[in-house]
């Protein structure tokens, strides 16, 4: 396959990174929403099967030392081909002096952990939706 890396928010259906959040059940806000989440972001990357969005992520930065990783999503007949690791890995070199964290989707950690994450035993969050994430099981 073809697969095409993009690493700005040049002429992104945001309509499409909505409904892929959709499917791979994510949290999903209006495209306008996410527009600005990526728009915003340190860094993005948006991965292409030829024309076809099938992937994104993208990193929260200060350029200097802290980023935290959000939205990392692909398509489901894509996944399992490398794609995540190829996005986790560009966000990783755009950011090489940063200590990276993130909160994974219940059930991904190994994901992370192939790709040499390791578990925090301190990370503390502050959710808008607490009772959500908490029926979710992201915290206790
Ligand atoms: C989780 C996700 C991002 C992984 O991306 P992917 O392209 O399918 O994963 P890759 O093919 O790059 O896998 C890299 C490695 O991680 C492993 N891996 C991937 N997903 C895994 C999972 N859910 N559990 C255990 N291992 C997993 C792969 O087997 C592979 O290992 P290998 O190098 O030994 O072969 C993708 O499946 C996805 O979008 N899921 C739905 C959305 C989601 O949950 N996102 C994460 C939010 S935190």
């Amino acid at each position: 396959m073809n697969f095409k890396i993009q690493y700005d928010c040049s002429n992104i259906n945001w309509d499409l990174v909505c409904q892929t959040l959709k499917i791979v059940g994510m949290t999903s806000f209006t495209a306008e929403t996410h527009k600005k989440a990526f728009e915003n972001s340190h860094t993005v990357v948006f991965i292409f099967d030829d024309d076809k969005l099938i992937g994104f992520g993208r990193a929260l930065s200060d350029g200097a030392y802290q980023a935290a990783i959000y939205d990392i999503a692909i398509l489901p007949e894509y996944q399992g081909k490398g794609i995540g690791r190829m996005i986790v890995n560009n966000i990783r070199k755009s950011l090489p002096k940063c200590n990276l964290i993130l909160y994974a989707a219940p059930g991904k950690e190994k994901f992370y952990e192939k790709l040499e994450f390791k578990k925090m035993k301190t990370g503390m969050a502050l959710f808008c939706n607490a009772t959500e994430m908490q029926e979710k099981g992201f915290t206790e």
